[in-house]
Order: C-alpha cells, then sequence, then structure tokens
C-alpha cells in the first residue's frame, strides 16, 4: 500500500448548494472530480499545526448509484490525509440523521455523507456529498465556502492505492494506519429512538385491534431501520412498502409527496384506508404523514408535533422553543404563542436550525419542505417524524384528521401551497428574481385587489448564537392580514433553475377551514403570478409541481 500524491486540475464549479454538493453522477465520474472535492473538505476542516492522527471520521451513503465507488476513494483519501479512524456503516448504508447521531454519539471530527438526498438516482441521474461538522450538522456557510475556495485552487490530493475494503460485514479492518469499523447502520439509530419514544404505547396501538400502518421507504435508504424498528413495534411486516434500498430507487424519485408516492396514496385514500401512513426519502431525512384519506402539511405536522410534544417521553419538560425556515408556514408561531416559546423565523436549509440547536434555543424545527426534526440529531429526521406521530396517535387515541382539525379550531389554519417551475432557464429565473428585489421598496402599501402590501423585503437572517448574516434569502410580500407570497430559487437542483413559489394565508373560523387549499389560495396565486410576472420570464403557464 503506498501513499500516493496526485497532481490534479481545479474545477470550476464545485459550489456546495443548500445541502452540501449535487450533480449528475456523470460529472462526479469525471476523472479526479469526487477526489478533488474531498480533497477541499480536508483541506478546509484541517486546523493549522495539528494532524487527523487522533480524529473519527464518520461515512455512509443512500445507497444511490456510485455509493460503494465513492465509499472506497473516500476511504482510502482518508487514510492517506492521516485520519485515525473511520466509522462506516455496513454496505456503504447510513441514513442522514443516523449519520449525524453516530458524529454525536461517538464524536467524530465530522461526517462525509453520500446523498442527493430525493433527487433520482442511476448512471444517468444524481450524487452528492456533504460534509457535517461535529456537533453533527451540516456544515455552515462559511466552512462551505472554504470548501469552495480550497476547491478552485487545488493541485494536489493524496490517496493510498489498495485494493478495496470489505465494507458488506460489520467489524474492524485496517487499511495502512486507518481504523475502519463498519457499523450495523441501523442499531445505535434504533436505541436512539427508543430513548425519546414510548415504544410500548405505541406497541399497544399497533398490536391492539386492527389498526393498519403503511410506510412508504421508496427503495431508499429508510426501507432497513423501517423494517427494524417498526418490527420491534409489532408492525405487520407488509407494512413497510419498497423496503429494498436499490442504486437507482427502482427508478423513482425517492420524495415523500403525494405525487412520487401513488401506490402509499391509494392505500390511504378510499373507504379501506389504512389508519396512519408515511413516507421518507432517499437519505432519511424528509418525511411525509397521511390519515385515512387525510394529507398532514409538512407545516402543520410541525405546529402538531410542537402542541403535543408533552405527550411524548422524549419532551415531556416541553420544548424551550421551535424555529421554522421562513417560507414555512405560520402555524407553529401560533403554537409558540400559545406556549409562550420563542419561535425563530431561519433562511431555507438545516444548516440554519443548527446554533439553535447547539445553544438549547429550540427543541423542534421544520421546514415546509418535508422537513421535521429535533434536537436529538442535527438533521432533520424522517423516521423520528413517523415514530413521533406514532406516539401522539397511541396517546390521544384518535385518527389523524380529528387531530389535526382540532387543532386549526384551536389555533387557526393556515392555507398553505408551494408552486414549482423547474428547468427553468438560469438566466430568466434570476432575472426574474432580481427583478422582484429591485421593486420590494416600492410595493409598501400598495393594494392588489383586495391584498395590501404591508412589507416586501428580500429576507436577510442574523443569526442570534454567531452573529452572522445570511442575505439575499427570498423575496417576501406580507400582506395585511397575515396572508404571504415567498418566492426563492431553489439551491439543490442539478439541472437550469427551480422557481419555488410559497402562498400562505391564515384562516380562524372553523367554519372555512375545510377548502382545498387550491381553491382557498387561488385568488393569492394568480396574484403571485401576476406581480413576479411567471409567464413572461419562464415561458410557463402553470407550475410543474404544486405542494
Ligand atoms: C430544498 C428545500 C429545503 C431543504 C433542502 C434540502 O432546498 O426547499 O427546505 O432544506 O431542499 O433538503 P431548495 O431546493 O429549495 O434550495
Ligand atoms: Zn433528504
Amino acid at each position: 500500500m503506498e501513499r500516493k500524491t496526485v497532481t490534479t486540475t481545479a474545477y470550476a464549479d464545485q459550489k456546495p448548494g443548500t445541502s452540501g454538493l449535487r450533480k449528475k453522477v456523470r460529472v462526479f465520474q469525471q476523472p479526479h472530480y469526487l477526489e478533488n472535492f474531498v480533497q477541499s473538505i480536508f483541506d478546509a476542516i484541517a486546523v493549522e499545526g495539528e494532524t487527523f492522527g487522533d480524529k473519527t471520521l464518520v461515512l455512509g451513503g443512500d445507497g444511490r448509484f456510485y455509493n460503494e465507488q465513492a465509499s472506497q476513494t473516500i476511504l482510502r483519501m482518508a487514510a492517506a490525509n492521516g485520519f485515525a479512524r473511520v466509522i462506516v456503516g455496513r454496505d456503504g448504508l447510513l441514513s442522514t440523521p443516523a449519520a449525524s447521531h453516530l458524529i454525536r454519539k461517538y464524536r467524530a471530527f465530522g461526517g462525509i455523507i453520500l446523498s442527493a438526498s430525493h433527487n433520482p438516482g442511476g448512471p444517468d441521474a444524481d450524487f452528492g456529498i456533504k460534509f457535517n461538522a461535529a456537533n453533527g450538522g451540516p456544515a455552515q456557510e462559511g466552512l462551505t465556502d472554504s470548501i469552495f475556495r480550497h476547491s478552485r485552487e487545488i493541485g494536489e490530493y493524496h490517496i493510498l492505492e489498495a485494493a478495496d475494503v470489505d465494507i458488506h460485514q460489520a467489524g474492524s479492518r485496517q487499511l495502512a494506519d486507518l481504523q475502519i469499523e463498519v457499523v450495523d447502520p441501523v442499531a445505535d439509530y434504533a436505541a436512539l429512538m427508543q430513548q425519546l419514544f414510548d415504544f410500548e404505547r405505541i406497541r399497544e396501538l399497533l398490536t391492539a385491534g386492527t389498526y393498519s400502518l403503511y410506510f412508504d421507504a421508496m427503495n431508499a435508504v429508510t426501507g432497513p431501520y423501517a423494517e427494524a424498528i417498526l418490527q420491534q413495534l409489532g408492525a405487520d411486516p407488509g407494512s413497510v412498502l419498497r423496503g429494498q434500498p436499490l442504486p437507482d430507487f427502482g427508478g423513482e424519485h425517492p420524495d415523500p409527496n403525494p405525487a412520487h408516492a401513488q401506490d402509499l396514496m391509494r392505500l390511504m385514500n378510499g373507504q379501506q384506508a389504512g389508519d396512519f401512513g408515511a413516507a421518507s426519502d432517499g437519505d432519511g431525512d424528509r418525511n411525509m404523514i397521511l390519515g385515512a384519506n387525510f394529507y398532514v402539511t409538512p407545516s402543520d405536522s410541525l405546529a402538531v408535533l410542537a402542541a403535543n410534544a408533552t405527550l411524548v417521553p422524549g419532551y415531556r419538560q416541553g420544548l424551550a422553543g421551535v424555529a421554522r425556515s421562513m417560507p414555512t408556514s405560520q402555524a407553529v408561531d401560533r403554537v409558540a404563542e400559545t406556549l409562550g416559546i420563542p419561535c425563530f423565523e431561519t433562511p431555507t436549509g438545516w444548516k440554519f436550525f443548527g446554533n439553535l440547536l447547539d445553544a438549547g434555543k429550540i427543541s423542534l424545527c421544520g421546514e415546509e419542505s418535508f422537513g421535521t426534526g429535533s434536537d436529538h440529531v442535527r438533521e432533520k429526521d424522517g423516521l423520528w417524524a413517523v415514530l413521533f406521530w406514532l406516539n401522539i396517535l397511541a396517546a390521544r387515541q384518535e385518527p389523524v384528521a380529528a387531530i389535526v382539525q382540532q387543532h386549526w379550531q384551536r389555533y387557526g389554519r393556515n392555507y398553505y401551497t408551494r408552486h414549482d417551475y423547474e428547468a427553468v432557464a438560469t438566466d430568466a429565473a434570476q432575472a426574474l428574481v432580481e427583478g422582484l428585489r429591485q421593486q420590494t421598496g416600492s410595493w409598501c402599501g400598495q393594494r392588489f385587489g383586495d391584498h395590501e402590501i404591508e412589507l416586501a423585503d428580500d429576507f436577510s437572517y442574523t443569526d442570534p448564537i454567531d452573529g452572522s448574516v445570511s442575505e439575499r434569502q427570498g423575496v417576501r410580500l406580507l400582506l395585511r392580514g397575515g396572508a404571504r407570497i415567498v418566492y426563492r430559487l431553489s439551491g439543490t437542483g442539478t439541472e437550469g433553475a427551480t422557481l419555488r413559489v410559497y402562498v400562505e394565508s391564515p384562516e380562524p373560523d372553523p367554519a372555512q377551514q375545510a377548502k382545498d387549499p387550491q381553491d382557498a389560495l387561488a385568488e393569492l396565486i394568480s396574484l403571485s403570478r401576476e406581480v413576479a410576472r411567471i409567464d413572461h420570464f419562464t415561458g410557463r403557464v402553470g407550475p410543474d409541481v404544486v405542494t
């Protein structure tokens, strides 16, 4: 085994987005592409005057195409860069929340997670890589900027010349001086879930009568996790759909929303509908929650979890505070007001919750994009959300729909929708947002029909813990009465630009809370198109995806 230093030339496009570096597999397969980025991570995290000789890394991914090959390369590079130890999930698998937990539990220096989340997998689809820091959370902007800077200046990387390591069985291996610990990807995570939730009570719910539960793992990483944990809870073995992780996710988008979980939607709708349904994404951090003939929006889900948290052992003491990303609906704000706890509004992306969680300012947080989580790890966590719901259902003994409807009656309903315009020409999308930015100043006080704009701005966030400022995080139109329209461009896409338009309107009157959100929000939706001249810039007559 020989340690080699390889001369390389920089790629200009290795700028991490909302959640790490995501590109087509073919981009990652270019000579030295992966190696350049991994070396840039190592160079960026290196502390002046220190080696990696006493440091541990965690490594794992969602099992998508290129996961195994990339894992082997990273192990060889970790060895050549002098790390002491790498803890790697068996078969190179670790869900994102499980990786976050392992980093924290074993006090690792950080972790490398191989995933493009809910994007499709396969030789012609997407791959991704991100670095999580010692707190278990996604690297902060300062670090991702530094990784990008290193990637633009890189001239060489270090790698061991060696055969592949067996990562298909748990146990210790040695690669030159590097100790490799291949671990069961599920065990530590399952133990953490057992600490947080009342497994006995959930087991009673699932085994007492005819309760039917379906979990769609979408042929992605959560299959083995759900099978192990739900089996422990006494769920029927048929409860887990698409439980086998596949490199191409069976050719589907592993994205837990109604459009991509059609079998689950069928099982959860109609006369024979199941009692509780859920799905998680490629890397296991997202979740979708369903009741019989009932869809729970992620924003409502966060609010319901917050309102019912003390029914769950891990949160029995109450919540320190909550946080949501700016475009997420304000439903959780109402709960925080009632509980008398702080509610923080952060930019899109889980990394912005990290400091608040580390400082103990918040216990729960979430995003409208099917992300919910808590201070138990530093990532959003799909199965955790499922177990949280099951714990609430077991404690309250009421159907999902009844719980959400009672919630609306008490706190008001926030009608909410997101319209996505995908693969828009990048220039046109940027011109649209730039145009909005320039007009924000002139909009305050302006009326459009019945609607008056109270405030228009481009959201800027000052982190209350470290004072760092993140600007240009999305254009907001705040209307009198609490309605909002928000525009931003996606930071996770791999083709062209995706324009996201978020529309929200509060409805305190219980008699008006049973509408279809697209109907309830129809006027605001057309206003959102008009104000931003979406047709003009995108040439589209309607959105590609509505959630
Ligand atoms: C999307 C979601 C965002 C989430 C991110 C990673 O980012 O909108 O909430 O944190 O994926 O899962 P976007 O593509 O909008 O930048
Ligand atoms: Zn994900």
